[in-house]
């Protein structure tokens, strides 16, 4: 072990409690540590994370580290772990061997536990003296569906919980770090780094700063090759980017908003507000950023020939209102993979709305959707398919045998049976 490496160790407890939104807007929370978002866990690369799960829920829970390429006994699914009981810890053992922004979450009930406010953010931060910034934040984006007593709303006559499992749940309540709509003050001149997590159970953010550009570094699987500049981004549920936002000048007063997108929802989404930057004094920048932050090989050509096709479908029921499928089945067990055999799988969304995919514990790259090669090359873990395209993507199986899963990250949908757990077979 590199000496420079530590061990660091953090405890959460999965609680009951009390949280106030806005002043006097107070609901009943579920979270780690009393807080929404829970910790962010922070550490350089090459660090190990020891994490004590202690639960005082009143539910079985577990946590899987989203995007974290850890061993399969460590991932937190259902399928590698046996529930933590109320009462009962567990220690989580993380090496990190990546940097980036990652986060975690349960992986039982997650409809209920992730929508009251069980999530939080995990920073490894990268070796590179080159990328300087003025300041870095994290902004864990969420919405919640309150009811007028600022309850957990539950489905009912005007909403029926099967549009509820159709949409996936989406709220009129939207927070930043668990605030309704803040504001964030920064200093005028300064360029600052950004790690965004979409945390919300449905919610597509189509992030806008008023039309105003920023620039893209880094995407789930760290940082990209160059920067970026672009007016506007889809972040899909389960989705982080980091991105460069600034200078602004003094007195400037921009909305962060997440624009009309249409992704074959029942109920359409409006132009949404989620929090607004003011703009203070001119402090000094000491910002500076390489033209080139890093090289990602391919892993595979756009034609190379598919090793696997995963359907993406959806159909009407009687007693759900509908029902999420991949290849044809509710809550899938799909076919091992090989240990370093090189998978293309072309995922097919035969739906009329979209899905973001998730692959657990391993980074894809996107060879193409609809035959079109993306803008950049990045290492992904959840990627946007829209409603009837394909996607190709590439991966490679290594030695981290066991059980792993896919699942489309609309909560909602995973429970409506849009997942499947595959082997990764020696
Ligand atoms: Cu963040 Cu199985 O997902
Ligand atoms: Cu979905």
């Amino acid at each position: 072990m590199n000496p420079q490496t530590k061990i660091i160790r953090y405890e959460l407890e999965a609680n009951l409690f009390d949280w106030e939104i806005a002043p006097g807007k107070v609901i009943q929370a579920w979270g780690y540590n009393g807080q929404i978002p829970g910790p962010t866990l922070r550490a350089k690369v090459g660090d190990t994370l020891i994490v004590r799960l202690k639960n005082n829920l009143q539910e079985p829970t577990t946590i899987h580290w989203h995007g974290l390429r850890i061993p399969a006994d460590m991932d937190g699914t259902e399928e590698v772990q046996a529930p933590v009981m109320p009462g009962e810890t567990f220690e989580y053992r993380l090496e990190l061997k990546d940097a980036g922004t990652f986060w975690y979450h349960p992986h039982t009930n997650e409809t209920v536990q992730m929508e009251r406010g069980l999530y939080g953010a995990i920073v490894v931060e990268e070796v590179n003296p080159e990328l300087v910034f003025d300041v870095e934040r994290v902004l864990v984006l969420d919405d919640m569906k309150l009811d007028k007593n600022d309850r957990f709303a539950k489905p009912n006559w005007f909403l029926p919980r099967w549009i509820e499992r159709h949409d996936g749940r989406q709220g009129d309540v939207r927070l930043v770090n668990g605030k309704q709509e803040p504001v964030i003050s920064l200093a005028a001149g300064q360029t600052e780094r950004w790690r965004i997590v979409n945390a919300a159970s449905a919610r597509f953010v189509n992030l806008s700063f008023e039309g105003k550009p920023f620039q893209i570094i880094a995407t789930d699987g760290g940082l990209i090759e160059r920067p970026v500049t672009v007016t506007e981004l889809l972040i899909t549920p389960g989705e982080r980017v980091e991105l460069a936002i600034g200078p602004f000048a003094e007195g400037e007063e921009i909305k962060i908003q997440s624009l009309v997108y249409d992704r074959g929802s029942m109920i359409k989404t409006k132009e949404i507000l989620f929090a607004t930057i003011q703009v203070g004094a001119a402090q000094t920048s000491k910002a500076s950023m390489p033209i080139r932050m890093r090289n990602i090989a391919p892993l595979a050509p756009a034609d190379a020939a598919p090793t696997r096709e995963i359907h993406l479908s959806g159909k009407r029921t009687w007693t759900n209102g509908v029902d999420f499928m991949i290849n044809n089945h509710q809550h899938l067990h799909d076919k091992p993979v090989k240990v370093g055999e090189l998978q293309i799988w072309d995922v097919y969304n035969d739906t009329m709305m979209d899905h973001p995919f998730h692959l657990h514990g391993f980074f894809f790259q996107v060879l193409e959707i609809n035959g079109q090669s993306p803008e950049f090359i990045s290492w992904k873990d959840t990627v946007n398919i829209p409603r009837f395209s394909k996607a190709r993507i590439a991966w490679l199986p290594d030695q981290r045998t066991g059980m792993w899963m896919y699942h489309c990250h609309i909560l909602e949908h995973v429970e409506a049976g849009m997942m499947a757990h595959f082997e990764v077979a020696a």
